[in-house]
């Protein structure tokens, strides 16, 4: 049964909130904020684009790159860590916030990206490791030298248990004990991921202080925000209870635990606000790196007063089974949890959705249907760069190979993540245009069959169904302000949907399996004359109240009101 449901209350609830916001912010007319309107853009830099030759990809290599992002149709992009570091985890381990790794460039480099990003319209968002700082950072230098040092209490100190005992069971999220014991001082330090990378004491208000200067010294450089990384780590137990074992092990080969005395403490909340309060007063966005077990949890991360995270990150999208109602009924919970939905299915820590999703025969197609859908929901979408070219994991097949640390210490089990950050494809020259010089990491061998300039060239391509997708999301009101309304919600292959604003009245019909299938829409019954392709794939198109899908085909549609309606 075909439900078409009045979608102005919750359009009108987010209009509400949306003037609450300070007048620093871009608003439209109406409300929106810029980051509503904005497609975002992951760029891992390592592996974007090299200008100086020297395999590693750089800050330069990316501004000359900002004319092809404009041409995709990209609003922000999100950089992954480009700070002075000594890239045992890739930049994750920040020795000084204030500045550009050599590797990546010079502030003044930075600053000129950020000036051609703005002649663009362009934005830059940078990733803010809050949880904890590199080993070789001046504050942790200095906290290790003694006890009574002024930076000691900056990171998390404590006491072994007994003679070569740690202080407690917590293990890191990158194996082994979560302590590390230093001779100096003889104490343990805290560190949830590597023991290069201690953490922060939040709970010390000097800290506090520092980050939210770090914060402030980046939006007077020009940033329009940042994304927080592991804001679920930020605080732990005081009282360092042992959490609770599971069954198993990790790859490892440590004892699974429940994390409940070290991560999503309600503590975390209170640092969101304040570096939410800090942002407002640069109209600035904060994305969480938020890995949330369900709705509920998301939900906590905008706040109660929509007072912490504009865009919280729907990572439980990126671990959803490619099947019709198993979407359907994911994005009703995340449309109806009464924040701004953020939608990403590929990033630098997990297997590209091009593999996770595609079945090996027809992941072009299957890549198209994921575009569809993410880029034409309620919200904003993050991208991940090749990924609109249909870049594919390319994990080392041998331990030797391996650059990612965690690849070393889990292999085989574990290979790293040096697969899903390999070099971007440009084209089908020596290195994929990525580079003259041999790249950090090989290029696949895909290369041949997916880059940028021969998908350029092809109408058919992953790259221009993105393009013409994200073109009509930029100019259709309905694709972004509209209301979302699901349809046919029992049908087991085909997702579809409307996106509602007034009138303006679009429709999505995603065929998520290999048949051919028609579907009927009662358009006429719900005084609709008929469905205008705006952008579909293969050979689907409407016909009277039905759309027929091609396998994996996409129908998106302007619904045409009958004329006695
Ligand atoms: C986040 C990053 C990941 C990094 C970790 C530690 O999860 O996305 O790449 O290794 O934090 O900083």
């Amino acid at each position: 049964m075909v439900r078409f449901a009045c979608l102005m209350g919750c359009f009108c609830a987010l209009l509400t909130s949306a003037l609450a916001q300070t007048a620093a912010n871009a608003i439209d007319a109406e409300g929106h904020q810029w980051w509503q309107h904005a497609v975002f853009y992951e760029i891992y830099p390592r592996s974007f684009a090299d200008s100086n030759h020297d395999g590693v990809g750089d800050l330069n290599g990316i501004t000359s790159k900002l004319d092809y992002l404009k041409d995709l149709g990209v609003d922000a992009i999100w950089i992954t860590p480009c700070f002075p570091s000594p890239q045992v985890d890739f930049g994750y381990d920040v020795s000084d916030y204030e500045n550009i790794d050599p590797m990546y460039g010079t502030l003044a480099d930075f600053d000129a990206l950020v000036s051609e990003g703005r002649k663009r319209g362009i934005r830059i968002i940078l990733d803010f490791v809050v949880n904890h700082s590199s080993d070789q950072h001046k504050w942790f230098l200095d906290s290790k030298s003694s006890r009574t040092a002024e930076h000691r209490d900056w990171y998390i100190w404590r006491d072994g248990k007994g003679p070569e005992e740690p202080p407690n069971n917590w293990i890191s999220e990158f194996g082994g004990s979560a302590w590390k014991f230093d001779a100096t001082t003889s104490q343990y330090y805290y560190h949830y991921f590597y023991a290069e990378q201690p953490d922060l004491n939040w709970r010390n208000p000097a800290v506090k202080d520092a980050m939210f200067d770090v914060e402030r010294w980046w939006y007077k450089r020009g940033v329009s925000g940042f994304r927080l990384d592991a804001v679920d780590t930020l605080f732990e137990d005081p009282n360092l209870h042992d959490n609770p074992a599971l069954p198993g092990k990790n790859a490892y080969g440590d004892p699974l635990q429940e994390k409940i005395y070290n991560t999503k403490l309600p503590e975390v909340h209170e640092v969101l606000r304040g570096l939410r309060q800090v942002a407002d007063g640069s109209g600035a966005v904060l994305i969480g790196e938020t890995w949330t077990k369900d709705v509920s949890e998301l939900r906590k991360y905008y706040g109660d007063h929509s007072d912490e995270l504009q865009m919280p990150m729907d990572l439980m999208f990126t671990k959803l089974k490619f099947s019709a109602p198993v979407f359907r009924e994911h994005i009703a919970g995340v449309d109806g949890a009464g924040g701004w939905p953020v939608y990403v299915i590929s990033n630098h820590d997990i297997v590209r959705s091009c593999d996770r999703y595609g079945d090996g025969q027809h992941d072009d197609e299957i890549a198209k249907v994921m575009a569809a859908l993410y880029l034409t929901l309620r919200g904003t979408p993050i991208m991940y760069y090749g990924e609109e070219i249909g870049m594919k994991t390319t994990p080392p097949t041998r331990k030797e190979d391996v650059k990612d640390p965690i690849g070393r210490t889990g292999w085989p089990k574990e290979k790293g993540r040096d697969g899903e950050r390999t070099p971007m494809q440009w084209d089908k020259s020596a290195n994929a245009g990525f580079s003259t010089a041999t790249p950090w990491l090989p290029v696949p061998p895909t290369y041949k069959t997916h880059n940028v300039a021969d998908e350029s060239k092809d109408p058919d391509s992953i790259l221009e169904f993105y393009k013409r997708v994200l073109k009509l999301r930029h100019t259709s009101k309905a694709l972004l302000d509209g209301g979302y309304q699901a349809l046919n919600e029992n049908d087991p292959d085909v997702l579809s949907y409307l996106r509602t604003y007034n009138d303006d009245v679009v429709l999505v019909a995603l065929n998520m399996s290999g048949s051919p299938k028609k579907v009927n829409f009662q358009l006429k019954h719900n005084g609709f004359s008929s469905a205008k392709s705006l952008v579909s794939t293969g050979k689907s198109s409407a016909k009277g109240d039905e759309v027929s899908l091609g396998p994996y085909g996409v129908f998106i549609g302007q619904l045409i009101r009958a004329e006695n309606h």
